[in-house]
């Protein structure tokens, strides 16, 4: 089974984008091994500690070179991803030539209320990372509208529509992980 580093971009204790990557977890189950990335006791990147980070940083650089893909789950903050989630983007790829996700392939996913969901946001952060990835998931895109009623009191995608779509969507990413996991 591959591992995937799961980085949520909400530190919120009820986080709606973490009740959506616990979901796929269970729709990875046997096949994807969700490991999420804790990014809530990072310290504000500060160029001038590239050279002697905080452990925070050493543990999360470590825990994403250890994995075989990515998971990005983005929630939306005024038309882009939240501060929180592009600060450990760019810890995790300083110094520049140690990037943690350099070879890795990633997804990227996320949820909010609003009609068109986390789009934007996703749009951002597909161009964040294009420098960084060897592939991201292209197809399909998936921009979760979440409503009550999406994920059920077990913490399973609730709503049937929505099940095979994810379902689809982690089958892809499962794929491509595989994938670049067997060319290495
Ligand atoms: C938001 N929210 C939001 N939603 C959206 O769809 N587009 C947006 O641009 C914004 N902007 C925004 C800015 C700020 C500062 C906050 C706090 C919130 C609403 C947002 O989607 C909602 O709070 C989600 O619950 C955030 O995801 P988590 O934290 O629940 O995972």
């Amino acid at each position: 089974m591959h591992k995937v580093a799961v980085i949520v971009g909400s530190i919120r204790k009820d986080s709606i984008n973490r009740k959506l990557a616990d979901a796929l977890a269970k729709l990875a189950e046997g096949r994807l091994m969700f490991d999420i990335v804790r990014i809530d006791d990072l310290p504000l990147f500060n160029q001038d500690d590239e050279a002697s980070p905080a452990p925070s940083v050493t543990r999360i650089k470590a825990q994403i070179a250890s994995a075989d893909g990515v998971l990005f789950v983005a929630p939306e903050h005024n038309r882009s991803i939240p501060s929180a989630m592009k600060n450990a983007i760019d810890w995790a790829t300083r110094p520049r030539g140690t990037s943690a996700f350099s070879g890795k392939v990633g997804a990227i996913i996320g949820t909010s209320r609003g009609g068109i969901a986390t789009a934007i946001a996703q749009s951002h952060l597909r161009t964040i990372l294009s420098g960084h990835m060897a592939a991201l998931l292209g197809s399909p895109e998936a921009y979760v509208q979440f409503k009550d009623g999406l994920i059920g009191e077990d913490g399973a995608i609730a709503d049937e529509a929505s099940k095979t779509f994810l379902q689809g969507f982690v089958d892809k990413f499962a794929r491509l992980v595989e994938a670049m996991a067997e060319k290495a």
